[in-house]
């Protein structure tokens, strides 16, 4: 049990990062560790999660890894004031994992909500490998392992969270209070929560070829946001246009401020104005897309510049994730320590089983 505020989040290393994670996560990340309202921040590449459904690629995982970091590392995760680590390297997870897998029932983790989609998702349902079934037991020892109570996530990640609480809830009842009950913190701004893909799609991602990563270079970019889907019955200038379901409006939505128009687009105040032009007719798609590129590229320049001098400094990259996950580990020894003594396994410290064991066999 703690006190403490200690926040963590994980991601699974199977591809870059893009902005869909940037705005659901990255930055709320940035924000709270610049805030500093924690005793701990965590942030966990998941690669053995990642395993689960990647157990026969594993060539994917490992090329993700470096990747995921830079990321991290680009849109300005700070390794002095976050610990970055890597799930595998903490031996402490697969032990504490065990103990927890008691705890659980194979129909409670059948009805994990997320699983059982994933599930069918993966084409899983006639052979299902069961280090899959079981990973929202792994994720609840990511989080109870380092007495972690705050964590920020998607809304997809409330029954790990849920399936979390049981286990701690269990365990304590059982052994004693150990461990604390983990809360999800869901991000705030609605739009925030799921940014469209350039083609229109409610999500952004890798296996439906339509993201923006954090790494593109500038050509890439500009490319992307041209081919963005708009009003597909806005087709001339001065057709009125739809800016609802209007992927270029929802970027500006969530990216844009006033400060973009004064310097980009002054003949317009904010958004809403630009939006009332668009809606009347008489503004292009061009126009308005030129006008994104720029405010993207104010979000996404200094974030590549940063990659840049990361990736100059690999070794440096490499260095802090092992740092991070050798801290990590330590912590999370001196916690399965603490779950072995409640349990009544840590027999060779233990001076009161030595002693019982002497009064009944050396009378
Ligand atoms: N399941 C999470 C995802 O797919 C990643 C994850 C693993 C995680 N362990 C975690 C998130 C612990 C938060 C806390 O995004």
């Amino acid at each position: 049990m703690t006190d403490k505020k200690i926040i963590l989040t994980g991601d699974r290393p199977t591809g870059r990062l893009h902005l869909g994670h940037y705005v659901g996560s990255l930055k709320n990340r940035v924000l709270m560790q610049e805030a500093g309202d924690y005793d701990q921040m965590y942030i966990m590449i998941a690669d053995s999660q990642a395993l689960t459904d990647n157990f026969d690629n594993p060539g994917k995982i490992r090329e993700n890894l470096i990747e995921v970091a830079l990321d991290y590392l680009s849109v300005g995760i700070d390794p002095n004031k976050v610990t970055i680590f890597v799930q595998s390297q903490i031996e402490e997870l697969t032990e504490l994992t065990f103990y927890f897998l008691n705890l659980v029932t194979l129909s409670r983790l059948e009805r994990n909500p997320t699983v059982k989609s994933e599930i069918k998702l993966r084409g899983f349902e006639t052979s299902l490998p069961a280090g899959f079934l079981i990973y929202p037991v792994s994720q609840a020892a990511d989080i109870l392992l380092f007495d972690a109570n705050i964590i920020p996530v998607g809304v997809d990640q409330e029954p790990m969270l849920e399936q979390a609480r049981e286990i701690a809830r269990s365990f304590n009842s059982i052994y004693g209070e150990i461990f604390t009950e983990p809360k999800a913190v869901l991000p705030e701004n609605e739009t925030a929560r799921r940014m469209p893909g350039i083609d229109g799609n409610a999500k952004m991602s890798k296996s439906l070829g339509n993201a923006i990563y954090l790494a593109d270079d500038k050509k890439t970019l500009k490319k992307k946001v041209m081919s963005m889907f708009t009003d597909p019955d806005h087709i001339n200038i001065d057709d009125p246009g739809k800016v609802e379901g209007n992927v270029v409006f929802t970027y500006l939505d969530v990216f844009s401020n006033e400060s973009h128009f004064q310097k980009y687009l002054p003949e317009y105040k904010n958004l809403e104005e630009l939006k009332a032009h668009y809606r009347k007719g008489g503004l292009g798609d061009v126009k308005v897309k030129k006008f994104l590129i720029k405010v993207l590229e104010e979000e996404l320049e200094p974030i590549r510049q940063r990659r840049a001098d990361y990736e100059a400094n690999i070794d440096k990259v490499v260095d802090i994730l092992q740092k991070g996950s050798e801290k990590a580990r330590k912590v999370g020894r001196q916690k399965v320590n603490q779950v072995k003594k409640a349990m009544g396994i840590d027999y060779f410290s233990d001076d009161k089983f030595l002693k019982e064991m002497e009064n009944k066999y050396n009378k």
